[in-house]
């Protein structure tokens, strides 16, 4: 695979009324948690757990080099508070990049929490933090990242929530020399994830169960020259129509924004900020 200059890893293209997917037995290793993360139905599925004496995760057997990657995830149910799912790209070794996903559980009813970020180069604390408009424990919902030499669009079902454009013009880095593979975690953060970690696990309620389907994505790999041919490569900015989509949902689902935390920039907001 490493000697075609981009490759798709979508193996199966059905017909329209079937979801496309790759299979998980292919793309993924189960790297911790021993059995507690399980791969089900031919591979079309993953299913992980954390109980009080451990979380699970998995990580891509390959390295990515840009990529437009949609999966499917279904969040704990009921009570999850305590709990975190982490899906996220990262490279390795010190100035790392790393572009995140977090989802902080809550006590049933109470809403979960979407946490993003984004590091290049080591450099992180670019938080934004969002409520959802759907309960992502009762279906699966397309948690999808468009990365390229322009910028990173986070979205959930097509709707982006957070764009972080390249801004190396003006000295902000950019996470596009190091390849990143994909991991995912269940885990115990009760010291710090809900209301500040007021609220601990409820072990009663265990197991937790997270899971993932339909995994789908078109991604370069590290030794590729050129991507270039791909539309989703190429993307620069957000349509008009997508931009009023992100505004919709800053307006109404963001509860956190490092860009307007004076507070923790006393020096100024980061120049990213200010574009
Ligand atoms: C949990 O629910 C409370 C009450 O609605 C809310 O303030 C909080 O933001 C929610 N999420 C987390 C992760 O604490």
């Amino acid at each position: 695979m490493d000697l075609l200059p981009c490759f798709l890893l979508v193996s199966l293209v059905l017909s329209s009324s079937h979801l496309v997917s790759a299979n998980f037995y292919n793309d993924f290793d189960i790297t911790w948690g021993n059995d507690r993360a399980k791969i089900l139905d031919n591979g079309q599925r993953l299913q992980r757990t954390l109980d009080q004496s451990s979380g699970s995760g998995f990580q891509s057997k390959n390295e990515y080099l840009f990529g437009k990657i949609d999966m499917q995830i279904k969040l704990v149910a009921g009570n999850s508070a305590g709990t975190v799912t982490a899906y996220y790209l990262s490279s390795q070794g010190d100035k790392h990049d790393e572009i995140d996903f977090d989802f902080l559980g809550n006590l049933s009813r109470d809403p979960y929490v979407m946490h993003t970020n984004v590091f290049s180069q080591g450099k992180g604390n670019r938080e934004q933090q969002f409520y959802l408009w759907f309960d992502p424990t009762a279906d699966f919902h397309t948690y999808s990242l468009l990365w390229n030499p322009q910028q990173i669009i986070f979205s959930l079902d097509g709707t982006p929530v957070r764009v972080f454009k390249n801004n190396e013009n003006v000295g902000v880095a950019y996470p596009k020399n190091q390849g990143m593979r994909i991991y995912s975690s269940l885990w115990n953060t009760d010291d710090w994830a809900t209301r500040g970690g007021l609220v601990k696990i409820d072990w009663s309620k265990a197991l937790f169960v997270a899971s993932y389907q339909s995994f789908n994505a078109q991604v370069c790999s590290t030794s590729s020259s050129d991507c270039s041919a791909n539309a989703w490569y190429n993307q620069a900015a957000l349509d008009s129509g997508e931009q009023q989509q992100l505004e919709w949902v800053r307006k109404n689902y963001m509860v956190y924004d490092y860009c307007s935390d004076t507070k923790s920039f006393p020096l100024g907001l980061p120049t990213e900020c200010t574009r």
